[in-house]
């Protein structure tokens, strides 16, 4: 059955298969990026992070949300506040923003990224639907403390998968972790692919200028892209993008291992940073010591805390725009 299901999927990505079209929708850039975007605002309830999300008017006031001189948004924590020691519940400021539109199958999102934050936190670019776990997740971009490599997860009910079998160099070029999507098996983690890079996160990431992260959903499945900035494919970042005329994805996850319309509604994309937390908090550890909470208080903890970026773009299969009559 995997032999079978592999071989179609392979075909799928043959670059013989005729190429889909695909249009742009969105164009988060420059001045106008944050137009787009719902600024969430209050305490970080569901991950117990260390932050208080600010509202558009306090971020931009406080510099955490803005456009630089070289025209990229910058998303960040706040790295000048001194924190009170004396009380435990100090939450640094910090920035979480959702897009107004969603997306659906047929589409390709791009997002180029000169710098992502890193430090003793977690960040991420993700997606999800309007109920979690029923409507699906998609972590494009998350990891936390100082780790340096990118993981690409879903998370959904019981029944959708990542293939058994270890993709790397046959479907995608990462590693797989675990398999399973359904988020209550092995603590959540979701089907979960590691990059084997590792200047697709952190430091790394910075230090080679970053790059651009691509996902593609359509009736194949989804696939995921990291292009480091020296080897973006010449059509990424114009107005006709060719998937279909790329390398190997990074993560792909095959639709005959998962139903994605039965798993997946249309997301919401979503940048964010909180601090300690679920995930950030429980993998905090030697070599470092006392508490990841104990951290929070000075804020030069966070000066490579925030992202940059040129822009975020969502395009949609030219087909699926067409209009078409009855008996057609
Ligand atoms: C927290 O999780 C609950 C249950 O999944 C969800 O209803 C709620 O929207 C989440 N809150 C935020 C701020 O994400
Ligand atoms: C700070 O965040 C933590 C974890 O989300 C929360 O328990 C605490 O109540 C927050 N502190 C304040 C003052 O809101
Ligand atoms: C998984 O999602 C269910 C809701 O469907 C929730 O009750 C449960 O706490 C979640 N489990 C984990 C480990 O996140
Ligand atoms: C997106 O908008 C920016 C201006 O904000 C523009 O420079 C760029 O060419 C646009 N991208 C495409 C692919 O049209
Ligand atoms: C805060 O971080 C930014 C970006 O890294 C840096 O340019 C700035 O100097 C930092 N601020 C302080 C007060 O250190």
């Amino acid at each position: 059955m995997h032999i079978l299901f592999l071989s179609g999927f392979l075909a799928a990505l043959s670059p013989y298969v005729h190429a889909v079209q695909y249009v742009m929708t969105q164009n988060y850039s420059g001045a106008n990026f944050f137009d787009g975007w719902n600024f969430y605002n209050g305490q970080d309830v569901n991950n117990t992070g260390r932050v208080i999300y600010q509202d558009k008017a306090a971020a931009m006031q406080q510099q955490l949300a803005y456009i630089n001189s070289a025209g990229n948004a910058v998303i960040k924590v706040d790295n000048t506040t001194i924190g009170d020691q004396s009380n435990p519940e100090f939450n640094r400021s910090s920035v979480k923003i959702l897009s107004q539109v969603t997306y659906s199958s047929g589409s390709l999102v791009l997002m180029d990224a000169v710098h992502m934050p890193f430090g003793v936190l977690w960040p991420a670019f993700w997606s999800v639907g309007p109920v979690w776990p029923d409507d699906g997740e998609i972590d494009i971009v998350e990891n936390v403390n100082m780790r340096t490599n990118n993981q690409y997860s879903l998370h959904t009910l019981d029944g959708c998968r990542h293939p058994e079998v270890d993709g790397q160099d046959t479907f995608e070029t990462g590693t797989l972790t675990n398999a399973d999507c359904f988020n209550q098996t092995s603590y959540n983690t979701g089907c979960l692919v590691r990059d084997p890079s590792e200047n697709s996160y952190g430091s790394g990431f910075a230090s080679i200028g970053g790059g651009v992260f691509a996902l593609l959903w359509d009736a194949s499945g989804i696939k995921i892209w990291f292009f480091q900035r020296s080897a973006i494919p010449a059509d990424l970042p114009t107005a006709n993008p060719n998937p279909s005329s790329w390398p190997m994805p990074v993560a792909a996850y095959p639709a005959a291992s998962c139903d994605f319309n039965k798993f997946f509604s249309p997301q919401t994309l979503i940048f964010q940073t909180t601090i300690c937390g679920g995930f950030a908090g429980s993998n905090y550890g030697p070599p470092c010591t006392g508490e990841c909470e104990d951290l929070v208080y000075n804020p030069a903890n966070y000066n490579d805390a925030y992202f940059e970026i040129p822009y975020v773009r969502i395009f949609t299969d030219s087909s699926l725009c067409v209009i078409r009559f009855p008996g057609e």
